[in-house]
């Protein structure tokens, strides 16, 4: 199943709320919200209470990227805010999997990202800890950045093995996806796409959002 995640980092912040309800209304299927510290990352967002102000407007499946260093110590205030999946970098702690399993704990999905300089394999001995893996597509910390090819063998690498192993878990990329590269992502073995500017910055959001998912539909993974 392909399930599109637009990032509100490309919204208008002066109108969130009406910014949300527009992708939602163009039939997104989760909200992509980024959460960035200015210390495990070079820029600051937002972070628990305007997320939880969202929560009341919206009922897409909050998308909870976490850009922030030690990430475990904030967990509670995002779980209370309305998260649906916590996505946590590998790179952002000492031990990623005691976070995952803290994670798990709560009535929450379980995410686990690589920026583009950590190889695939550090995910291998966690797939079976968490529902999600995301493989940024650029270096995290800002939008409106150039998708970096090359970051799909990671892609197609991970989910030969998701295959392998029988398991069910999900393959996010994130940074510069269109309706452009949607094909060539999909036929890696993505299957939640996160779109920032593409999906915003659109007068027609429905229309990008239906071409993406109908260009991903086209070009399922092949083993
Ligand atoms: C980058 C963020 C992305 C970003 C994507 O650190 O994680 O979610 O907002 O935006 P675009 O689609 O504009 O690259
Ligand atoms: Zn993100």
């Amino acid at each position: 199943m392909i399930y599109i995640s637009p990032s509100i980092l490309a919204a208008d912040f002066s109108r969130l709320g009406e910014e949300v309800r527009r992708v939602e209304e163009a039939g997104a299927n989760f909200l992509h919200l980024d959460v960035m510290d200015g210390a495990f990352v070079p820029n600051i967002t937002f972070g628990a209470p305007v997320i939880a102000a969202i929560r009341r407007g919206t009922s897409l499946i909050f998308d909870v990227h976490l850009m922030i260093k030690d990430p475990q110590r904030y967990l509670e205030d995002f779980i209370k805010a309305g998260a649906d999946i916590i996505t946590i970098h590998y790179e952002s702690c000492e031990d990623p999997l005691s976070v995952i399993r803290e994670i798990r704990k709560h009535e929450v999905k379980v995410g686990v990202s690589i920026s583009p300089k950590t190889p695939a394999q550090v995910l291998l001995p966690l797939l079976d800890e968490v529902d999600m893996v995301l493989v940024m597509t650029v270096e995290p910390g800002f939008g409106g950045q150039k998708f970096m090819p090359e970051m799909l063998d990671k892609v197609r690498l991970l989910r030969k093995e998701i295959i392998r192993r029988k398991l069910n878990v999900d393959i996010e990329v994130d940074g510069g996806i269109s309706e452009d590269n949607a094909a060539l992502v999909s036929e890696s073995g993505a299957n939640v796409f996160v779109s920032g500017s593409a999906i915003f910055k659109s007068k027609r959001p429905r229309l990008v959002i239906s071409r993406m998912r109908a260009e991903a539909e086209k070009h399922p993974f092949r083993p």
